[in-house]
């Protein structure tokens, strides 16, 4: 388990580790959105880590190559269907 804070909520969670980011948020009721089903091919996910990113699973070529076209993009960005939690306390910003 690990806590997962969410903003702009503020709220925090007791959540599985080993799961996405994106089953994590809403699983909790978290307005995260998906539209390709967690493919990394949708970008609708985008979530920015504001504590904890180490974490999280490393990002791989598919997540890479579709953060690489996001406009806005920032060296917290995460695909939230792609990072898988681990066992430290994150915290995210919802965009
Ligand atoms: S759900 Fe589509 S990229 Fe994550």
């Amino acid at each position: 388990m690990t806590t997962l804070t969410v903003l702009p909520s503020g709220n925090s969670y007791e959540v599985a580790s080993g799961i996405s980011l994106l089953k994590a948020l809403a699983s909790v009721g978290e307005p995260i959105k998906s539209k390709c089903g967690g493919e990394a091919k949708c970008e609708a996910c985008h979530v920015s880590v504001t504590v904890g990113r180490k974490s999280l699973s490393k990002i791989q070529r598919a997540e890479n190559e579709k953060l690489d076209g996001i406009v806005g993009i920032g060296s917290n960005s995460r695909l939230a269907c792609q990072a898988i939690l681990g066992e430290e306390a994150i915290t995210v910003q919802l965009l």
